[in-house]
């Protein structure tokens, strides 16, 4: 597929992209900064600028595609998906009020502008802080466990906030015109030279992980997470958790219960390492398998 990614310079976004590039998708990386991976081709853009948003997306994929027969009006064909990943990822990294301004006006800017133009695949990063317990004041617990879709989405920060909003943007979008937008709560990303650094760190102390519920996503199988989107059509409007099968920290999940979850319920039976942070549906409704298991050795 012809693919808009935005945001591909990042932390997630430099591993997806050459993940969907090595699939063969053809990229187009709209950031504010260069990826520079080969056979991606970077336009700086800034998604809070409608105009620019627009006029990326109405544009080429790289400058091969001036060699394509001349279409009416000269305009390249649309891409066949957008990806849509730019964001200020948490928050403490700007004053709030600019983090819920870049992150919801941009979602808007993009999806409004690709679905104008036609494209009929959108996928959108939220986020697990989206269930109030990552970025909330003191000590928040889920409402019940393991977290799937359905648990409340009532956060306190600008961050999460901004990403609550954008899954009601996608979702009133696609209400009007039909398309298919995939929003992906997507776990704390790690990447493959983490597990090396942070991970003695988790196991040392697990409370450095409560805040994300003890799970965490590998940068890879987000990739394939994101291809499986791209690749399956007819789901209208949907939200997914994304993240690994096992938790972040050497724990087991009745030790975990017993230690940081008094009194939450357990609305079914986990695995001993099985994580709290469910992708069921996921793996139910796309096929998603993980297969970065930071502690492989132990569940393999
Ligand atoms: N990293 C995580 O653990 C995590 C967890 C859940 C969700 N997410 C979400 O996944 C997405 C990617 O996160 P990340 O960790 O790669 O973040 P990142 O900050 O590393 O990357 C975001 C990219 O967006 C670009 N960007 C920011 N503002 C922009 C603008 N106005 N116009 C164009 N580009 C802009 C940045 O230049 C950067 O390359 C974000 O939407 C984030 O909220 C991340």
């Amino acid at each position: 597929m012809r693919v808009f990614f935005t945001g591909g310079s990042g932390k997630a976004g430099r591993h997806v992209v050459p993940w969907l590039a090595a699939r063969g998708h053809r990229i187009l990386n709209a950031d504010r900064v260069p990826l520079g991976h080969p056979g991606v081709h970077d336009l700086i853009c800034d998604i809070t600028d409608a105009g620019q948003v627009w006029s990326a997306l109405a544009g080429w994929a790289g400058h091969d595609e001036l060699d394509l027969p001349r279409r009416a009006l000269g305009n390249p064909p649309p891409f066949d998906a957008v990806v849509h990943f730019a964001a200020v990822p948490r928050m403490g990294m700007t004053p709030d009020s600019e983090c819920f301004r870049v992150n919801a006006l941009g979602t808007y800017n993009v999806i409004e502008a690709a679905l104008r133009l036609g494209i009929r695949k959108i996928v959108i990063a939220s986020s697990e802080t989206v269930y109030g317990i990552c970025f909330a004041q003191g000590e928040v617990k889920p409402a019940y466990l393991p977290v799937d879709e359905d648990h409340p989405t009532v956060p306190q920060d600008s961050y999460a906030m901004s990403k609550v909003v954008n899954e009601a943007t996608a979702r009133s979008f696609q209400a009007r015109s039909g398309a298919d937008i995939y929003a992906l709560r997507i776990n704390n990303v790690i990447e493959p030279h983490e597990y090396e650094r942070d991970f003695p760190r988790y196991a040392a102390d697990p409370a450095l992980r409560r805040r994300n519920i003890f799970a965490y996503i590998d940068a890879r199988d987000l990739g394939q997470m994101v291809d499986l989107c791209l690749l399956k059509d007819g789901l209208g409007f949907q939200v997914f958790n994304v993240s690994n099968d096992n938790h972040s920290v050497d724990m087991d999940s009745d030790a975990i219960a017993a230690r940081f979850y008094a009194g939450v319920p357990r609305t079914r039976e986990t695995g001993p390492r099985e994580t709290f942070y469910s992708s069921a549906k996921a793996k139910r409704m796309l096929g998603f398998a993980p297969r970065h298991d930071w502690d492989w050795g132990r569940s393999a």
